[in-house]
């Protein structure tokens, strides 16, 4: 073992840390290390005064009258705006609104629409599969004239022509948590003629953004994983203004509609981004994100990033300086400049593995076939439970204690 650093040497890390005053921020239960904030953020002290709040006096005291009295109606656009300056948007271009799924739906079935006589959804093989399977349930929804095609995520380029309509793809990839060149692919994709969705859940709140600067024209992304808006929380969906005329929305329900409470028999698009709503938005979902932005008013997204760079070394350096021949490989990008708040190891026995870790408090998760995923959510991870996570993870594979029928037994959700 070269240059093991101790302990207390890591723990230092944290003493010159900018962003160690945000941990604070958050309720983190004693005892548990958490590499799970790039699946579901934890809950701050903020989410959980405002919920509080709301049930008590928004809906137990004033009830119906909030839709007015405290501007419930407004929320998908309000929390959008505050999502836009996270993302490189304007106010006006981002919306909360259904799951990532069901935005996907929404705007590659409207990119469809913008571009119509071309044959092609282009997507990289190993996108997220319930981006993959929106885009093939709506391939199907459409008919023989349109189709997903699936390639490698550096043949997108190559695979541009004049037939491919929307080019969807994954910013940080899901499970190599590497980054796919936003800017590069977008100019490429509008070279031919496509149009770009981008899916942001894996890089939105832990890399700068800058969609505006790249000309991406849709995108979408989670808000229950760097954002912490908690389990189940509803997505956001971006259009650049300069599309917000013309887009339309599949989904056309009545909170799309220019005038929701005039109850006309045919839907007519509200103006800009609220025709992209549907249903009545998820209220407590929705104040429960408002509030989990406010931790980052005011942050630097630069250093999110420095410190999720850093924090992502410490761990490969740890790793394979003190686990260097227990197996594990590692699934993501060696250059720190190329992957996001993430790492990924393989290993054939990583599903037993990883539940040996969490049953010991070290909490990552898994994804088949065979990857252990840890992610590192800069706000609220210091370097000492890296350190600290590496510590455990050896004594599993030196003695071998993920090696128990408890381990192997699948869970629902991994
Ligand atoms: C890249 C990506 N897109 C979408 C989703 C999930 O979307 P939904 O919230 O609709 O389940 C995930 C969930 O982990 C994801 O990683």
């Amino acid at each position: 073992m070269t240059n093991f650093p101790s302990r207390t040497e890591t723990a230092r890390l944290d003493d010159g840390d900018s962003l160690a005053g945000c941990r604070a921020a958050f309720r983190l239960p004693d005892g548990i290390l958490y590499f799970d904030g790039n699946s579901l953020g934890a809950l701050s002290e903020a989410v959980v005064e405002r919920l509080g709040r709301v049930v008590e006096e928004e809906w137990g005291r004033d009830l119906i009258r909030s839709w007015n009295a405290h501007d419930w109606m407004g929320l998908p656009g309000r929390v959008g705006d505050r999502i836009a300056p996270l993302i490189g948007a304007q106010p006006g271009e981002v919306v909360v609104t259904d799951s990532t799924s069901i935005n996907l739906f929404k705007v590659l079935a409207a990119a469809l629409a913008l571009r119509p006589g071309r044959r092609y959804i282009l997507s990289d093989e190993a996108n997220f599969p319930t981006d993959l399977y929106m885009a093939e349930g709506l391939a199907r929804l459409v008919g023989t004239e349109v189709e997903l095609r699936l390639v490698a995520a550096e043949a997108i380029p190559a695979a541009l022509g004049s037939d491919v309509a929307v080019v969807m793809a994954s910013h940080v990839d899901y499970q190599s948590g590497r980054i796919r060149d936003l800017a590069g692919i977008t100019e490429a994709a509008h070279a031919t003629g496509a149009l770009t969705v981008w899916d942001l859940s894996h890089s939105v709140g832990v890399l700068p953004i800058d969609l505006n600067g790249a000309g991406v024209d849709l995108a979408v992304g989670c808000t229950y994983k760097f954002l912490n808006a908690g389990p189940g929380a509803p997505a956001f969906l971006y259009v650049a203004e300069r599309l917000q005329g013309e887009i339309e929305n599949p989904l056309s329900g009545w909170m799309g509609d220019t005038a929701p409470f005039e109850f006309q028999t045919s839907y007519r698009p509200a103006p800009g981004l609220a025709r992209m709503l549907s249903g009545t938005p998820p209220i407590m979902s929705m104040v429960a994100l408002d509030a989990a932005l406010d931790v980052f008013q005011g942050i630097d997204l630069e250093a999110v990033r420095a410190k999720a760079v850093r924090l992502t070394s410490l761990f490969v350096e740890l790793v394979e300086a003190r686990l260097g021949g227990a197996g594990l490989v590692l699934a993501s990008p060696r250059e720190a400049t190329a992957r996001g708040a993430q790492i990924s190891f393989r290993h054939d026995e990583g599903y037993p593995i990883m539940q040996a870790l969490i049953a010991r408090g070290v909490i990552g998760d898994f994804r088949a076939p065979d990857i252990l995923r840890f992610g590192f959510a800069p706000l609220y991870l210091r370097f000492v439970d890296v350190w600290d996570a590496v510590e455990v993870l050896a004594e599993i594979m030196d003695q071998d204690f993920w090696d128990d029928p408890r381990y192997r037994r699948r869970l629902a959700v991994t």
